[in-house]
């Protein structure tokens, strides 16, 4: 099983995938932990572009779009490998990230064409206002306005795509808590009594 969280940056999706990492393992399960941009070197290279301060503008978002996908396909051999060994993934983004921060839904699913698809994925949803003050970034309009348009993305394509949301305001232990609540049925880990 492949389970993606997704969200704006600062939403907590590291934090809470170390969580669900360990209480998978606790449970019984073999769980890897996965994360894009990977450290293939074309997650390298995307890691660096992304510092430069024209990452915004539109021609470089088309070049992410590229490096993504091509970075994901590197990734799939990976999937594929822990799926045949039943290991569940728990991954730090997947393809929906690149269908919210970057143009052209189209084109976007046309380069994915061969990419893996998560069978779950859970938006954990934070306003850009509570983002910016966990990254500590400066409350920049583009920045607001950039993360404003990535929220309204995700929460289209999570109504689209039947994605689980979960409100990343509230504490770190009521996000866990609502997390395991989304996954333990599909895999019959019981929690707090309830199977
Ligand atoms: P992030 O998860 O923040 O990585 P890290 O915590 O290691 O810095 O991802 C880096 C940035 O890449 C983030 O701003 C979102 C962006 N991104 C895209 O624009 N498109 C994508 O397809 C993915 C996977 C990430």
């Amino acid at each position: 099983m492949y389970i993606c969280i997704e969200g704006i940056d600062g939403a907590g999706k590291s934090t809470q995938l170390d969580y669900i990492k360990e209480w998978l393992i606790e449970s019984g399960f073999e769980a890897k932990k996965v994360h894009e941009p990977t450290d293939s070197s074309v997650g390298k290279l995307l890691r660096k572009l992304l510092k430069n301060s024209d990452a915004n503008c539109e021609d470089m978002q088309k070049v992410f779009g590229l490096l993504f996908a091509a970075d994901r396909l590197i990734l799939k051999n990976e999937l594929e490998k822990y799926e045949d060994n039943n290991e569940i993934i728990i991954s730090d983004r997947s393809f929906y990230s690149s269908l919210a921060y970057q143009p052209h839904e189209d084109w976007i699913c046309s380069i994915n064409k061969y990419v893996k698809k998560p069978d779950l994925v859970i938006l954990i949803d934070i306003t850009p206002d509570l983002a910016i003050k966990r990254c500590l970034k400066h409350d920049t309009f583009e920045n607001k306005f950039f993360l404003n348009d990535v929220r309204e993305n995700y929460l289209k394509i999570a109504s689209n795509k039947n994605f689980k949301i979960v409100d990343g305001s509230n504490g770190v232990n009521k996000v866990k808590s609502d997390i395991k609540k989304l996954i333990a049925p599909l895999l019959g880990i019981c929690i707090d009594g309830i199977r």
